[in-house]
């Protein structure tokens, strides 16, 4: 690590993951990134405990002055490892989930049905009786829906529910939820009308407003923006004789994804949206005490507030080990094939996303400019275009960093690659989270009817 230009760099990569340099070895948890990779194979997902716990603790303190009960509600899909959803569960947190995989996965991992809530757009009859029968919260996406849910609560008592309200915000982010355009939620302007509906019905019984404004939110500006309409709406709300119990802000709470290779000058918004972070605990204590203020203003009692954060939770935790497996130059353009793909990295083929890449087992100069890909028959399944990487080769290590949100939980089976298996580091000790896919895993779904056995 001679070089002052790398120390530089893993400076910043220490400070915002939890790789650490020791003894000129980079290690997670105590742990040396290259043993993992040879005790465990590649591709491996390592994600730090510490790390984890870190963000809930982080995250918890951020509201600690708002007056009311604060609810912090993992969003399952950002990762649904039982592992990571126990410490998750350990720290206090309640669950965000959106499927009956993920209440089922929720019960499994010992939450609390009072801490869960129950969001999306197109829930299924059988979702929408097994959340209730279990005594689960249903944020409510449409009139639809509302009408389902009530005609199956006739059968189950009174549910308890929430409306999930689009504001219709113009922002300009990739990952917004809330403009005029997104799928999601009830118009603000509607809201009034479906509350009052609802208010008649017995069978369900509406006591929360929800909104989500979308991912990697740049501006903490938007949430009071939005929350100063949102505010307005239950004061109209209360004048039909409905207090408002819990207040959902959603997630959406940008990490700082690391950029120092990213040469793509044309698209500055992406760059702005992916390297955007905000100090956590200031903007959470700015956030509850405008809506303190903004409630007291309004005459209105004081909800639960709820809060649905994934990607800060674990986004920063996680690294993927990938080893190279071939390297060529053609046309004076170097590629480094690895044995992760866009199969394993969803997000760099829906979203052209942007995870930071350092050598594990190589030292030297980053200036080596090369295309990181994977090995799916696909050309779109590039990693990493115009990276800058040491002199690496075959059989050299790589570490995709901040990869902890999203990636675990989206790798599908394309060209019947296994999914990646993944680890848990902790002070030293590690252990399996996920197991490595053999390829009858892959395969134990599918059937073959009697006339194709022969
Ligand atoms: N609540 C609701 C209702 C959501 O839909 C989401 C994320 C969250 C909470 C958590 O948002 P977060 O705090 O993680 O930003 N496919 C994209 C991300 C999609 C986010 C979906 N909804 C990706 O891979 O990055």
């Amino acid at each position: 690590m001679s070089n002052m230009k790398e120390q530089a760099l893993l400076r910043v990569v220490e400070e915002k993951t939890p790789l650490r340099v020791v003894n000129e070895d980079l290690e997670i948890g105590k742990v040396k990134c290259v043993d993992l990779a040879s005790e465990y194979g590649t591709p491996l997902f390592v994600f730090d405990e510490e790390t984890i716990r870190e963000n809930c603790k982080r995250l918890r303190s951020s509201f600690s002055n708002y007056t009311g009960e604060v609810k912090i509600c993992y969003a399952f899909k950002a990762n649904s490892n039982l592992s990571i959803l126990r410490i998750i569960k350990e720290e206090g947190c309640g669950a965000d989930v959106a499927s009956y995989g993920e209440i089922y996965a929720a019960l499994k991992a010992g939450y609390d049905v009072k801490d869960i809530v129950f969001n999306g757009n197109a829930k299924k009859d059988n979702e929408i009786r097994y959340a209730i029968e279990n005594g689960i919260y249903l944020i409510v996406d449409s009139l639809d829906e509302f009408k389902k849910i009530e005609k199956i609560s006739k059968e189950k008592g009174i549910t308890k529910i929430a409306f999930r309200i689009n504001p219709e915000i113009n922002l300009i982010s990739t990952w917004s939820t809330s403009t005029t355009e997104s799928k999601f939620g009830i118009s603000l302007s509607k809201s009034p009308e479906i509350f009052e509906l609802a208010k008649k019905s017995h069978h369900v019984e509406p006591i929360g407003i929800h909104f989500h404004i979308g991912s990697q939110i740049t501006d903490p500006k938007i949430y009071c923006d939005v929350l100063d309409k949102i505010i307005n709406k239950m004061r109209e709300i209360k004048s039909l004789g409905i207090d408002i119990e819990i207040l959902d802000i959603g997630g959406g709470f940008p990490i700082p994804y690391l950029l120092f290779s990213y040469i793509d000058t044309k698209n500055a918004q992406r760059k702005k949206e992916l390297s955007a972070s905000y100090d956590m605990k200031k903007f959470g204590n700015n956030l509850a005490n405008f809506i303190k203020q903004k409630l007291e203003q309004e005459s209105l009692q004081i909800p639960t507030l709820i809060v649905e954060p994934g990607r800060y939770i674990v986004g920063n935790s996680s690294i993927l080990l990938v080893s190279v497996q071939t390297v060529k130059d053609r046309n004076g353009v170097k590629y480094v094939a690895v044995d992760a793909g866009c199969n394993i990295l969803q997000d760099c083929w829906t979203y052209n996303w942007f995870f930071e890449c350092v050598a594990i087992s190589k030292t030297g100069a980053y200036d080596k400019k090369c295309h990181i890909v994977g090995p799916l028959c696909d050309s779109g399944d590039i990693l990493g275009k115009n990276r800058k990487l040491p002199d690496v080769k075959r059989g050299d290590i790589l570490a995709f960093l901040q990869v902890g949100a999203y990636q675990l939980e989206q790798q599908s089976n394309f060209n019947l690659f296994p999914k990646s298996a993944a680890v848990l580091v902790n002070a030293g000790q590690h252990y399996w989270i996920r197991e490595r896919e053999t390829p009858d895993d892959m395969l134990s779904h599918d059937i073959i009817p009697p006339h194709l056995k022969k």
